[in-house]
């Protein structure tokens, strides 16, 4: 690898210079993808069936990278009063986590699709406020290396990615709610 290409770096994930800058892009395109199921009409129920399996699948893989290498690196590099931070996280995801599993066995049209759709965009918006105006700072001022963090990010998450369209769109994640620790 010559020097020009180690500078221009993997042009495989644009804006996402660091392991923030990734997180944050995909913060973005959930909550597009929760405006569109917003949008949606009412009887439009195959856009809202493939809106939600879109969003669950975003947010499982995000959710999967973000307890695997982030949390751990967080706990590993904040302060201890900052730490409450990264454990409501993970509470946070389990809730998720939990609305997720539900769309196994609701069909688009079903009482409570809606319903149970509108509570984990909620959920995610207050989680991803939490992590944009908490967490991520932290994270920048305790001086952990973002950029390195960022590129075991985006290997993990197209790991994840391919598994996911090998599993037909089905990819079980981890839903279960623990405080990991080690990376
Ligand atoms: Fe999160
Ligand atoms: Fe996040």
């Amino acid at each position: 690898m010559n020097t020009k290409d180690k500078e221009s770096g993997s042009t495989d994930a644009p804006a996402a210079s660091d392991a923030v800058a990734l997180l944050k892009a995909d913060h973005r395109a959930v909550e597009k993808l929760f405006d569109a199921f917003e949008k949606a009409a009412d009887g439009d129920l195959d856009a809202k069936g493939t809106l939600a399996r879109r969003a669950c699948e975003e947010l499982t893989v995000h959710a999967i990278i973000e307890e695997e290498l982030l949390y751990p690196a967080a706990h590993r590099a904040l302060e201890k009063q900052d730490e409450i931070d990264v454990d409501e996280a993970y509470v946070e995801h389990y809730l998720v986590k939990t609305l997720i599993e539900k769309f196994d066995s609701l069909r688009p049209g079903d009482d409570g699709f809606d319903a149970t759709f509108k509570v984990m965009s909620e959920l995610v918006k207050h989680h991803v406020e939490e992590e944009e105006s908490e967490l991520f700072p932290e994270l920048r001022e305790s001086g952990v290396d973002l950029v390195a963090l960022g590129v075991k990010l985006a290997a993990r998450k197209n790991e994840l990615i391919k598994k996911l369209d090998a599993a037909g769109s089905k990819l079980v994640g981890d839903r279960s709610l623990s405080f990991t620790r080690a990376a």
